[in-house]
């Protein structure tokens, strides 16, 4: 007879002690996985734009939990994002104190049922990271644009940023000063030959060809740091010199489109009275003529 033990069932003895066996080295192996070998971070990464900044590692966690520490060079640990299952962790309240220190964050993984427990916690190091150096530059955006004559003024967004001041926000140019230019690059519309100019306001005031149309998008660059010294471009902007007419054309063809519409309406309804007003009268006289 066939029984779902197969081999095992005529030695139950024996199988008892193998599993007994089998289960003691599990115990041990796990307790040893317990202890020190449970999953350190690696792959830690800063994500910072405009000093918006967020730490990432890897791996996803399995049967354990991250916590984060953040300490200036010459300072204190502080815990953030304590016994976490996520893989990042948003440091920007810690940075903004202070852009130009640099800062270190170590990842912690401890096991999920013993978060809090006694033992040395395993880390791993992030590399170091100054935020006035290291944050990446955003996309601009172009405010406002005005072409005159010869002239075409661009006036650049200036962003804001996370960094705070006697409890006001600074925009980017109240943190990086003088230290922050941006670049406009312009071409006629009817060619790709790109020009270049540098400010560092947010106000470029430029000569160009009068009657020409121009597109221009710009970027902000801080040519003081090693890496990272340029943001994306912005947007292309397109000043067109139709534009204004168009407008007033589409305008004027609205309004006649709309007077003729009120017309075609008109009378109509007044057609339909007129035919109301037969009908009656005819109804009015049909008892007449039936009598
Ligand atoms: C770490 O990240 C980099 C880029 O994000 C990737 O190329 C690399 O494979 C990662 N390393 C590991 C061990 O996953
Ligand atoms: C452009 O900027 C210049 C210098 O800031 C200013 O004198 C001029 O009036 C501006 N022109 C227009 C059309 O805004
Ligand atoms: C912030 O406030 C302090 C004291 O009120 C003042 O001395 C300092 O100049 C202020 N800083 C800025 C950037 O306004
Ligand atoms: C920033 O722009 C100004 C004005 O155009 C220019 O004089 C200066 O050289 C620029 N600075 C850098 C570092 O490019």
């Amino acid at each position: 007879m066939a029984t779902p033990l197969g081999p095992w069932a005529p030695c139950p003895k024996a199988a008892v002690a193998r599993a007994l066996l089998l289960g003691w080295v599990l115990v041990q192996v796990a307790g040893a996985v317990g202890a020190s070998d449970v999953v350190v971070a690696y792959n830690l990464t800063w994500k910072s734009t405009n000093f918006k900044t967020i730490l990432e590692w890897e791996p996803k966690p399995i049967n354990h939990v991250y916590t984060v520490q953040i300490s200036p060079r010459l300072g204190n640990w502080k815990n953030k994002c304590f016994y976490t299952t996520n893989t990042e962790c948003d440091i920007t309240d810690e940075i903004v104190k202070n852009v130009r220190e640099t800062y270190l964050a170590r990842v912690f993984s401890q096991p999920a049922d013993a978060a809090g427990s006694a033992g040395e916690p395993q880390f791993t190091n992030s590399p170091e990271f100054t935020p006035y150096l290291d944050t990446n530059l955003g996309q601009p955006t172009i405010q406002s644009f005005e072409q005159a004559g010869t002239k075409l003024n661009v006036t650049v967004k200036d962003a804001r940023t996370l960094v705070r001041v006697n409890g006001s926000f600074l925009s980017l140019r109240e943190v990086f000063g003088k230290d922050l230019n941006y670049t406009l690059y312009y071409w006629r519309a009817s060619s790709t030959g790109k020009k270049k100019a540098t400010t560092n306001t947010n106000e470029f005031s430029i000569d160009v060809d009068k009657g020409e149309n121009y597109c221009f998008q710009v970027q902000a660059v801080i040519l003081s740091r090693r890496a990272n010294q340029k943001s994306p471009e912005s947007p292309i902007e397109c000043h067109s010199r139709e534009k204004g007419v168009f407008r007033e054309v589409f305008f004027i063809v609205g309004a006649l489109v709309f007077v003729v519409f009120i017309v075609v309406i008109l009378s109509l309804s007044l057609y339909k009275c007129r035919k109301a007003r037969a009908g009656r009268g005819r109804k009015e006289s049909a008892p007449l003529t039936a009598a």
